[in-house]
């Protein structure tokens, strides 16, 4: 994707193998007074319309990189949901956090397409951008003690290195410590299907 105007709406199939176990996890975790989620990196713009149809009491604010900002478009012009908000800019590294006063953030499998340099930029802007209580979900495969969760997580780092050395599956316990550093501390670390997880990390 370029940044201009799309003919067809991009669909990320993984999106709709996993959009229904994290609304059921959604639906568990997040607290009556969550009202505003940011998401950081929407991609394709499936799970916030998914995620905004299921849960029409948040505000679902959709950020990425500019490029993918037509793509995400379509998909919320067709579902015409007032909960779900056009995409903000965000690029990590490179632009400011956005002016969005959210009470959780979600970011579903961007910690391993990113750099570590990335992630770490990412977690310093969560910890000067988020006020105490403030959350944070990141959905996606970890590795636990250097080791990975499963055989098919091993491919894909494998695959995801291949594409760029700079990416890959990152340690929960590196992750834990960097966000421990920017004040957060983690709640709540729930084994999803296809040996994914969601961490839930909260500002202190
Ligand atoms: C693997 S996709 C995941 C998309 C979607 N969250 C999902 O689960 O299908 C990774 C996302 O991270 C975004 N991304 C990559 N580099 C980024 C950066 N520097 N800042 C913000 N988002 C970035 C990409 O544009 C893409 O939307």
């Amino acid at each position: 994707m370029n940044g201009q105007k799309l003919d067809i709406k991009p669909v990320a199939p993984a999106c709709e193998r996993n959009q229904a176990v994290i609304l059921e996890q959604l639906k568990q975790q997040l607290r009556a007074e969550d009202r505003l989620i940011l998401e950081i990196g929407s991609g394709t713009g499936q799970h916030a319309v998914y995620f905004g149809e299921h849960l029409k009491h948040i505000t679902w604010q959709t950020s990425d990189v500019q490029s993918n900002h037509p793509g995400i478009q379509m998909w919320l012009d067709e579902a015409e949901l007032s909960n779900v908000l056009s995409p903000l800019g965000y690029e990590i590294g490179q632009t400011e956090w956005p002016n969005c006063q959210a009470d959780v953030i979600f970011s579903a499998n961007v910690l391993h397409i990113i750099s570590m340099e990335m992630v770490k930029q990412f977690m310093r802007d969560l910890g000067e951008n988020l006020r105490p209580g403030n959350r944070v979900m990141f959905y996606g495969p970890f590795k636990y003690r250097d080791e990975y969760t499963s055989e098919s997580n091993a491919d894909f780092d494998l695959w995801l290195k291949d594409k760029d050395p700079k990416r890959g599956i990152r340690d929960f316990e590196h992750i834990e410590q960097m966000m421990q550093q920017q004040g957060f501390t983690l709640v709540q670390d729930i084994a999803m299907p296809a040996n994914n997880q969601l961490l839930i990390f909260e500002k202190l």
